[in-house]
């Protein structure tokens, strides 16, 4: 099943390719201009992507709805899929946030994830608006356009999914870092003042900046998307990653804005019998 729906998608889905280039052309340009509510709905103030969290709202809704209009709670089941309705236009604009800085593959998936999805709520909506007739004829058609807009919902989740957990999109690229209170030897002697440092901590690569007498040091992957950190800029105490402009704290890899979600790892610096060593430094408290 799963081999069979990504072959699907990879092979098939042609048309998303531009699709997804011409959303991300507009859906960029209006977040560029409301940076901050981007940063809300990536999740930045919670520490973890709202839009999953969000998307239980139309599936739990909907759920209700199909099982109270089986059961011929009429009033009720209108009531929940209205609920689905709005969940789902939440899900559309943090699903929007997180899907507009992808690219390739994901960008695909994500188009295709939001198309399914713009079905399903076309279809609940139509719903909706026979619900709120007086023509008990049409009662039939109703429960049958959101029983549509619940499979496509279903099929939508499942290429969400896939982006998710096939594709990684929106996952902590540190997520299996294994930590460790070790002091390990740097590859590097020396950290020039105003300049981003690239250097290697074992197989951790990192980045350094020297702030005065204190060399602070980040992971060099962005938790966000992989991006070279030591690629980025310095400003306002946070190091600017090249590939989306996510920034996280110099001092202690706190995430300051999105897309990342999830802070950085932070490491310690210190100076040992002629050469640089550094160890990884707990998670910064809230
Ligand atoms: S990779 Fe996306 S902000 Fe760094």
């Amino acid at each position: 099943m799963h081999r069979r729906v990504t072959r699907l998608i990879d092979e098939q889905a042609r048309w998303a390719r531009p699709l997804g280039e011409w959303n991300q052309r507009w859906v960029s340009a209006v977040f560029e201009r409301t940076r901050p509510l981007k940063d809300v709905l990536n999740g930045v103030w919670l520490g973890h992507p709202v839009h999953p969290a969000v998307t239980d709202v139309p599936v739990g809704a909907l759920t209700a709805g199909i099982v109270l209009d089986a059961a011929g709670f009429e009033r009720a089941a209108d009531l929940a899929i209205a609920t689905g309705v709005a969940g789902m236009l939440a899900s559309a604009a943090t699903g929007a946030a997180d899907a507009v800085d992808g690219y390739g593959r994901p960008q695909v998936q994500a188009t295709v994830h939001a198309s399914i999805m713009a079905g399903s709520l076309v279809a609940c909506l139509a719903s909706l608006g026979l619900r709120a007739s007086s023509r008990r004829g049409l009662r039939p058609l109703a429960v049958a356009l959101s029983l549509a807009g619940y499979a496509g919902v279903a099929a939508g989740a499942y290429v969400g999914g896939e982006l998710t957990y096939g594709s990684g999109n929106m996952v902590d690229r540190h997520a299996w870092d294994a930590g460790g209170s070790r002091w390990r030897a740097l590859d590097v002697d020396e950290v020039p003042e105003g300049t981003l440092v690239r250097a290697m901590a074992g197989s951790t690569p990192l980045v350094l900046y020297r702030e005065g007498d204190a060399i602070r040091a980040l992971d060099a992957i962005c938790a966000h998307a992989g991006g070279p950190l030591d690629e980025g800029a310095v400003e306002d105490g946070c190091i600017r990653c090249p590939w989306h402009g996510s920034r996280f704290l110099l001092a202690d890899g706190r995430v300051m804005r999105g897309p990342a979600v999830y802070d950085q790892p932070a490491w310690e610096v210190r100076q040992a019998e002629g050469r640089l060593e550094a160890r990884r430094m707990p998670a910064p408290a809230d």
